[in-house]
């Protein structure tokens, strides 16, 4: 079947890690498997890693990327992929606790391919009021925006808190704008581009600023996916008692700690990773409550892979790309 891999591990150029082609079936599953007909999947920074070396070892290549699809059962039913390959009774109810737990693409062929394989319990009914391809932008930036908001940030369930997103382009941040703006908080954005900043105003943030600008007051949470670049301004932003949540380190996982403020004005540092499989039934029920939806910015067919995971190097996003095979 045609699919999207990483066929060796290249941490300065990726694009030539990557190989859009020909990769083995599903073949035979075990009982509790399925082979979903995937229908559309979406690119994440995730895969980029990936290529680069970053959290796939070379034992495992070549490997099919993609963490994220929605699709076709063999019985007929549309439905979203689960990307968190793990078992909930070992992390106490929660499969992102599961210490075995797994992303697909990391050890199990993941979704950029024609079809895919997971256990029966990964899949989760697409509503019928989203797209395959809105629906393809859910398990990992939606999902990891919609823990860090509404599960990890320490804000009132019922909305009122004020939350600073970093970077406005990716595709967690711009979920995260929707989400927390959908749930009733102030939302304030920075990115280092003016017409991504006027975007993220278009989206719903209620004010817009340069990467690293003072903010006009203190937030009780900030969402951090951009690490080094930004972590001093995560630390100044917070109100006395706030709180970081972070889930990513796109521009290098090594800040320095600034650890006297982190003490001398009581924050928190909170990690989160992706999202439980309630979490997602969750936050799809979100989505046709609210009317929400994923800003896919390009949609590609899936034998124009290479354009996509350019288009996602460069930078040159707002929102989701998305590949249909
Ligand atoms: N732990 C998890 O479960 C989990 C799940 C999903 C994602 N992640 C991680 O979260 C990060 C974002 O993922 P994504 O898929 O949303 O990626 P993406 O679509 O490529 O977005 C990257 C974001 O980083 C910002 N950025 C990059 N370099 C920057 C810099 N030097 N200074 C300021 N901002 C910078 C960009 O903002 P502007 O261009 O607007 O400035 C953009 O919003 C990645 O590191 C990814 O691995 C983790």
């Amino acid at each position: 079947m045609l699919a999207a891999a990483a066929v060796r591990l290249d941490p300065e150029d990726p694009l030539a890690a990557l190989s859009v082609g020909q990769q083995p079936d599903p073949g035979d599953l075990p009982a509790d498997w399925v082979s979903v007909r995937v229908r559309a999947a979406s690119l994440n920074h995730h895969d980029l890693f990936s290529l680069r070396g970053v959290g796939l070892a070379a034992d495992r290549l070549p490997m099919i990327l993609g963490c994220d699809a929605a699709g076709v059962t063999p019985e007929g039913e549309d439905v979203v992929v689960h990307a968190v390959i793990g078992d909930p009774a070992a992390g106490g109810g929660d499969e992102t606790l599961d210490p075995r737990r797994t992303l697909l693409s990391e050890l199990h062929p993941g979704t950029l391919a024609e079809a895919v394989a997971v256990p029966r319990r990964n899949l989760v009914l697409k509503p019928p009021e989203l797209s395959f391809e809105e629906a393809a932008c859910l398990p990992t930036a939606w999902l990891t925006a919609y823990r860090m908001v509404v599960s990890r940030a320490g804000l009132p369930a019922e909305g009122g808190g004020t939350l600073l997103v970093q970077g406005a382009g990716g595709g967690v941040s711009t979920a995260a704008v929707l989400i927390a703006k959908a749930v009733g908080h102030t939302v304030f954005v920075t990115s280092r581009d003016a017409g991504k900043r006027e975007r993220a105003a278009a989206l719903g943030a209620d004010a817009v600023f340069e990467s690293g600008a003072r903010l006009p007051r203190r937030v009780d949470a900030v969402l951090e996916t951009v690490g080094a670049a930004t972590w001093g301004h995560s630390l100044r932003a917070l109100r006395p008692g706030g709180r970081i949540v972070v889930s990513g380190a796109t521009s290098g996982p090594n800040p320095p700690a600034e650890l006297n403020r982190v003490f001398f004005q009581q924050l928190s540092v909170v990690g989160s990773t992706m999202g439980s499989r309630d979490e997602l039934v969750d936050l799809l029920a979100l989505l046709v409550r609210t009317g929400i939806r994923p800003p896919v910015q390009q949609v590609w067919p899936l034998a124009r892979a290479r354009d996509a995971f350019a288009r996602l190097a460069a930078g040159d996003v707002f929102g989701k790309l998305v590949l249909t095979p």
